[in-house]
C-alpha cells in the first residue's frame, strides 16, 4: 500500500545512506554509485564543504525570500559568470531554468519560434516538455506551449532546412542529449549553430546534465568553442540540495526587469551556501583532474567491452558516458545484473547504458566497476 502517485518506476528498495561515493540500501547492502543521482552528486556524498556550508547557514539564516539583497546569490553568480558575461536567474529544478530561459527568448524575439532537437529532453513542465522533442514525453499533454519546432540533433541539413522554414527566435541544445542516449554533439553541428548564431539566432544550452564539471569542463559548450547567449544549470549545482540557474549574456539582462519573472526558493541561502561551495571545489587542477581520469576511464571501458557483442559502442565525454547495447531488449536485464554485483547504472534513451559516477570517484573504484561491467556484458 503507497500514497504516493506511480508516475515513477521505482525499484523495489530504498537507499538510505551515501557515504563518498558509496550508496547502502534499506537491508545493508553497498553499492558503487555510477548514477551520482542522475547527475547530481557530482561532488559526492561526504561533500565536507558543502555539508559544513549548508549547517552552518541554516543557523544563521535558512531563507529570506527575493525581496532583499542576497550576498550569496552574487557570490555564486559571480562564479558562473565567465568574468562578468553572464548575469543569472536562480531558480530550484532543471526544467524551471529551462522555463527562465524560454521565457527570456520571447521577450527578446517575441513572435518567432524556438528551434530544438528531436531525441533531446528539457524538463516536464509545460515550455520545457513543449521544446522535449519526444513522443513518449509529451503524449497526452496537447496542446503544448506554441511556437516550438524541431530538428535533427547532428544533422546539419535538417537543421538547415529548420532554420530557412522556421522564423526563428532561438535554437536550443544539449552539448550531450543526456536522457536521448548520451550522444554528444558533433563539432559541424557545433559550428552550424554558430553559425546561425553570427546571423541573430540566439544560442540557448541546456546544461543542466552536462554543466558543473561532468565533462572535464565547467560547462560543456567550452568545449565545442561556443558561447550562448542563454545558458541553463542545475542538478549537480547544488549537490544534492535543488538548484537551478539561467544564465544570459549580460546585453539580455536588463530585459528581465523586475516583476518579469521570479521564484520563492530560487536562489535560497542554503541552496546558495551549497552551489558557492560547489563552484569554489571546481578549480582548474580539479576539472583537469576529471578530465585525466575520464580518458583512463574511457581507455579502460574500451578495453574491456570493444570486443563484446553485446555492446555496439561507447560514446560520451568526460565522466559522462553511455554503452550502447546491441540487443536493446537487453537494457533493464543488464542494469538489474549490474545491481546484484553492487553497481548502480542508469538507463538512457531505448539501448544505452548512462554512467555518470560522481566525480571526485578514485581510480581504484572506476576500475572496479568497469571489472563489473565487464563481467555482466
Ligand atoms: C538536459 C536536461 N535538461 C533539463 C532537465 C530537467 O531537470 P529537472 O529534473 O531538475 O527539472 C534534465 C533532467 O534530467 C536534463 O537532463
Amino acid at each position: 500500500m503507497t500514497n504516493l502517485l506511480p508516475n515513477y518506476g521505482r525499484l523495489p528498495f530504498a537507499l538510505v545512506k551515501g557515504e563518498n561515493t558509496t550508496l547502502t540500501d534499506d537491508v545493508g547492502n553497498d553499492y558503487l554509485d555510477f548514477t551520482s543521482g542522475i547527475g547530481v552528486m557530482n561532488m559526492g556524498y561526504s561533500f565536507e564543504d558543502g555539508k559544513n556550508a549548508v549547517k552552518a547557514q541554516l543557523d544563521v539564516l535558512s531563507h529570506m525570500s527575493n525581496l532583499y539583497q542576497n550576498p550569496l546569490q552574487e557570490e555564486v553568480a559571480e562564479k558562473l559568470s565567465y568574468g562578468g558575461t553572464y548575469k543569472a536567474f536562480f531558480c530550484n529544478s532543471g526544467t524551471e531554468a529551462n522555463e527562465a530561459a524560454i521565457k527570456l527568448v520571447r521577450l527578446i524575439k517575441p513572435g518567432k519560434k524556438i528551434l530544438a532537437m528531436n531525441n533531446g529532453f528539457h524538463g516536464r513542465t509545460f515550455g520545457a516538455m513543449s521544446a522535449t522533442m519526444q513522443e513518449k514525453i509529451q503524449a497526452g499533454f496537447a496542446p503544448l506551449v506554441p511556437d516550438f519546432t524541431s530538428c535533427d540533433y547532428n544533422d546539419v541539413t535538417s537543421l538547415d532546412k529548420a532554420v530557412k522554414t522556421g522564423n526563428i527566435a532561438a535554437i536550443m541544445v544539449e552539448c550531450i542529449q543526456g536522457e536521448g542516449g548520451v550522444l554528444p554533439m558533433t563539432q559541424e553541428f557545433a559550428d552550424a549553430l554558430k553559425t546561425y548564431q553570427s546571423q541573430g539566432i540566439l544560442l540557448v544550452v541546456d546544461e543542466v546534465q552536462t554543466g558543473i564539471g561532468r565533462t572535464g569542463t565547467l560547462f560543456a559548450f567550452e568545449q565545442f568553442g561556443l558561447q550562448p547567449d542563454i545558458f541553463t544549470a542545475a542538478k549537480a549545482l547544488g549537490n544534492g540540495i535543488p538548484t537551478g540557474a539561467m544564465l544570459t549574456l549580460d546585453k539580455y539582462a536588463e530585459i528581465f526587469s523586475a516583476g518579469k519573472h521570479g521564484s520563492t526558493f530560487g536562489g535560497n541561502p542554503l541552496a546558495m551556501a551549497q552551489a558557492n561551495a560547489v563552484l569554489s571545489n571546481l578549480t582548474e587542477e580539479f576539472l583537469t583532474e576529471v578530465r585525466q581520469k575520464s580518458n583512463i576511464f574511457l581507455t579502460e571501458l574500451s578495453k574491456s567491452l570493444s570486443n563484446k557483442a553485446s555492446v555496439k559502442k561507447i560514446q560520451g565525454i568526460g565522466l559522462m558516458i553511455g554503452i550502447v547495447l546491441a540487443d536493446e531488449t537487453k537494457l533493464s536485464e543488464d542494469l538489474s545484473k549490474l545491481r546484484e554485483q553492487g553497481l548502480l547504472a542508469l538507463s538512457a534513451g531505448h539501448d544505452v547504458i548512462r554512467l555518470l559516477p560522481p566525480l571526485v570517484m578514485s581510480e581504484q573504484q572506476l576500475s572496479a566497476g568497469i571489472k563489473i561491467l565487464e563481467e555482466v556484458l
